[in-house]
């Protein structure tokens, strides 16, 4: 390992902050928060992944925190972990409460596929292994972030409570976007591991999030009605340039010399913050 070189990328500007946020529970909130059916449940089955997966994360850069001695990528890797932590937790709770309302199964998936699937990529994998994956699903919540940071209108007309949820989510993963970059760089991490494990993984994850998305329909009794289609389609139809671009983010990820914060969304966390300050009591 080649800890001596390991350094910080944070850019100037940028903290690591972990916030407690406190959100209302979803509980009476609108079954469907985003006008667009489909959109509410497939974000809701991302969040189904997220608390098991971000303790995955912290778990696997924790694995190499001890061997890094740069002060700097400490305090980022620090500020990582803490805010996966508390994002675990408020995911949770969201994830309860959308079970609650009528997704009984939302639970047993979370506990067993979702629990099952990390606990064995821990157990039969390498070290090495599950921080190429971190780096790979880091990247793909950060583009999320990005998206929804720069493209309010994806989430227009959205209960503001989930706005706030997921931009306060978006604002944190995008503060911490490089340090599992960082840290895998760090320990001779190789691009063809990289960009191998980012194939597999987004397939692999789009699928299940697909399918829990498909099994939530059914549950509404809406997967095969043509309105719920067209709706989704009219919707990606009018915002067919902002996916283009954020597609382009994701595949920047295979250049050999890519580096997260080559993304520079800096304007967009800034603009967050000023609101928050704009909005605190
Ligand atoms: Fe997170
Ligand atoms: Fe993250």
């Amino acid at each position: 390992m080649n800890e001596a070189t390991a350094s910080s990328s944070l850019p100037q500007g940028v903290t690591i902050e972990p916030r407690r946020m406190a959100f209302q529970a979803v509980e009476g909130k609108p079954r469907y928060w985003h006008p667009v059916v489909v959109f509410t449940h497939l974000l809701t089955a991302a969040s189904l992944f997220f608390p098991e997966g971000e303790r995955f994360f912290v778990r696997s850069v924790q694995n190499y925190a001890p061997g890094i001695a740069d002060p700097d990528l400490r305090r980022d890797i620090a500020g990582f972990m803490q805010q996966e932590i508390i994002h675990g937790e408020e995911h949770e709770r969201y994830n309860n409460d959308v079970a609650a309302q009528g997704y009984p199964y939302l639970i047993r998936l979370e506990r067993y596929l979702v629990k099952g699937l990390f606990a064995n990529m821990r157990r039969f994998t390498s070290r090495r292994a599950q921080l190429a994956l971190t780096v790979c699903l880091e990247h793909v919540t950060a583009t999320l972030a990005a998206a929804l940071l720069k493209y309010p209108q994806l989430m227009e007309d959205a209960d503001p409570v989930y706005r706030e949820i997921w931009s306060w989510h978006a604002v944190e993963e995008s503060e911490h976007k490089g340090v599992a970059y960082d840290v895998y760089a760090a320990v001779g991490g190789s691009y063809w591991l990289r960009v191998s494990t980012l194939v597999w993984s987004s397939l692999f994850f789009l699928s299940l999030v697909l399918f829990v998305t498909a099994r939530m329909l059914a549950t509404d009794g809406i997967l095969f009605k043509r309105e719920t289609w067209r709706q989704a389609r009219a919707y990606a139809r009018e915002r067919t340039a902002i996916f283009k671009h954020v597609g382009g983010w994701f595949i920047e990820f295979f250049r050999r010399d890519f580096h997260p914060w080559q993304i520079d969304n800096r304007a967009e966390i800034d603009a967050w913050k000023r609101q928050q300050g704009v909005t605190a009591p």
